[in-house]
């Protein structure tokens, strides 16, 4: 198959990134369909006139992506269940209108990777897509009358512009919740509303970065945040985790931040122990770095009380703290929030004015009433103990029907790792024989997650699966674990042979 890739107007951009560039816009516009096979290599450098590793590494980068796939020895091909992005048009200045795929190319002179979203639900009879809570445990008939009452009482909010830093009631009520719940000693002066986790790093990033700027992230960290630095023109710098989460004895003293997820490591499921949180903010102490801290999935514990919030110990207003509901109640909401140093607040309050104004009244306000008048504390309490009997019923049934995978990172959140056995299948091949019967599960890559490393990391890494568990009931659990089992059971059979 011959791709219509153009190389003669490419300017500055290296070849590689051009080459993924328009390799990445015929996936997403759907001229590649998924499942197609990609030239080979060689084939492909020999069309282009570049040479072979200019081709590979381009392959490289959309497989990191997720956009494409190796399937040994069969060749590259697009990955199944990409998002496709439809011919959508943004408005120009003078009443111009480009395409989506000329604005993502003004955009792509930076290093960039695209966060593509997964399909879940299609074709997989039981999905452990990492955490997604259980929409059927939604709390509807709160919200619906929240929703309503709002409207009912003081809908003004509807057609005015709100305050960039996020409606008051709901910030007093967050501070109060975090307060109780994480040890943070904050006031709704400190705290920005944001449209997610995700917005907050980019605002973060805009006030925070210089271009070239150090940012430090675990190995291997969640990927939404990694792209942010990186479209940001930071440079990653990795840190090891291990099972007491990152080492802050490998923090590189050129890092202006610090990007970590303490209580729950994205995506291996540790959690930072308290003689590491305070060498983290010792060496932030030091170096005058910033730490940012992703607390995006600890109201799920289930083995006893969690630990504080890093934020909760930070003595010299060097932690950001970023919070959000999609967890808790679902990302479909886009509400989180920041507790910023105080110095950061005006900054950020006016990023979050030139990005978007402000965030929907109608949702803030529902929800501070929600928390305020208790309604989301009980439905926390709720979920906990529906997520904490489905990780109880996964952990022992993988002990049962999959005892050589190890379990692990199962303290809190809503996922747990499997570490695969070595000398069987590794994640990526399991992963896809999972798909092909109707079973999600997620190798590292796929499952939202970024590795930067050694060949030695990779191999361990390479041989983890991740399962969120929270939105299937125990009876899903089972079924999912029995097709798996049955999978396992003939792979075994197949090196056995091979053997
Ligand atoms: C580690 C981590 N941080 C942040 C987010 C994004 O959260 P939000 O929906 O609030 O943007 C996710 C989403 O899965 C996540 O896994």
């Amino acid at each position: 198959m011959q791709l219509p890739i153009r190389l003669d107007d490419v300017g500055t951009t290296r070849l590689q990134e051009a080459i993924a560039g328009q390799i990445r816009d015929l996936i997403l516009d759907g001229r590649l369909a998924a499942g197609a096979r990609m030239p080979a290599s060689r084939e492909l450098a020999a069309d282009l006139k570049v040479s072979r590793n200019t081709v590979v590494a381009a392959y490289a980068r959309l497989v990191a992506e997720g956009l494409i796939e190796t399937r040994e020895p069969l060749g590259t091909f697009v990955t199944e269940g990409v998002v496709r992005e439809g011919p959508a048009v943004l408005p120009l200045a003078h009443g111009h209108y480009c395409s989506l795929g000329a604005q993502r190319r003004s955009l792509r002179q930076r290093e960039d990777s695209h966060r593509v979203t997964r399909l879940h639900a299609s074709a997989l009879d039981f999905d452990f897509w990492v955490g997604r809570p259980d929409a059927r445990l939604f709390p509807m008939r709160s919200w619906q009358s929240l929703l309503q009452r709002m409207l009912r009482e003081d809908a003004h909010g509807l057609c005015e512009y709100g305050d960039p830093q996020g409606l008051l009631t709901l910030r007093e009520a967050i501070a109060l919740h975090v307060g109780a719940t994480r040890g943070i000693a904050t006031t709704a002066e400190r705290i920005v509303i944001t449209n997610g986790i995700q917005e907050g790093l980019n605002l973060l990033a805009c006030v925070l970065l210089e271009s070239d700027a150090c940012v430090a992230v675990e190995n291997p960290c969640y990927r939404g945040a990694a792209n942010v630095f990186i479209n940001h023109g930071a440079r990653l710098l990795p840190v090891p985790v291990d099972q007491h989460g990152l080492d802050p004895a490998k923090l590189p003293g050129e890092a202006a931040v610090v990007y970590t997820t303490p209580s729950h490591q994205y995506p291996l499921g540790s959690t930072l122990s308290l003689p590491r949180r305070q060498a983290l903010l010792a060496w932030a102490s030091d170096t005058g770095a910033t730490v940012v801290e992703d607390d995006y999935d600890s109201d799920f514990f289930y083995d006893g009380a969690p630990l504080p919030a890093l934020k909760s110990l930070d003595r010299n207003d060097q932690v950001i703290y970023l919070g959000t509901f999609s967890k808790s109640l679902g990302a479909g909401l886009r509400i989180g929030y920041m507790v910023l140093p105080a110095d950061m607040v005006a900054p950020v309050c006016h990023a979050k004015a030139l990005l978007n104004n402000c965030q929907p009244w109608l949702e803030q306000a529902a929800l501070a009433a929600f928390i305020a008048e208790g309604g989301y504390a009980e439905h926390l309490r709720r979920m906990r103990h529906a997520y904490a009997a489905r990780r109880n019923h996964l952990c022992t049934a993988l002990a049962h029907f999959l005892p050589q995978w190890q379990v692990d990172g199962r303290s809190g959140g809503m996922h747990v790792v499997a570490y695969l056995p070595q000398g069987g299948l590794r994640a990526h091949a399991m992963e896809m024989q999972a798909h092909a019967c109707g079973v999600g599960i997620y190798g590292i890559d796929s499952g939202n997650a970024l590795t930067l490393g050694s060949a030695d990391h990779d191999d361990t890494l390479q041989r983890v699966i991740l399962l969120g568990y929270a939105a299937l009931t125990e009876t899903e659990i089972s079924e999912a674990l029995l097709r798996l089992r049955q999978l396992s059971a003939e792979s075994g059979c197949a090196s056995a042979a091979i053997a």
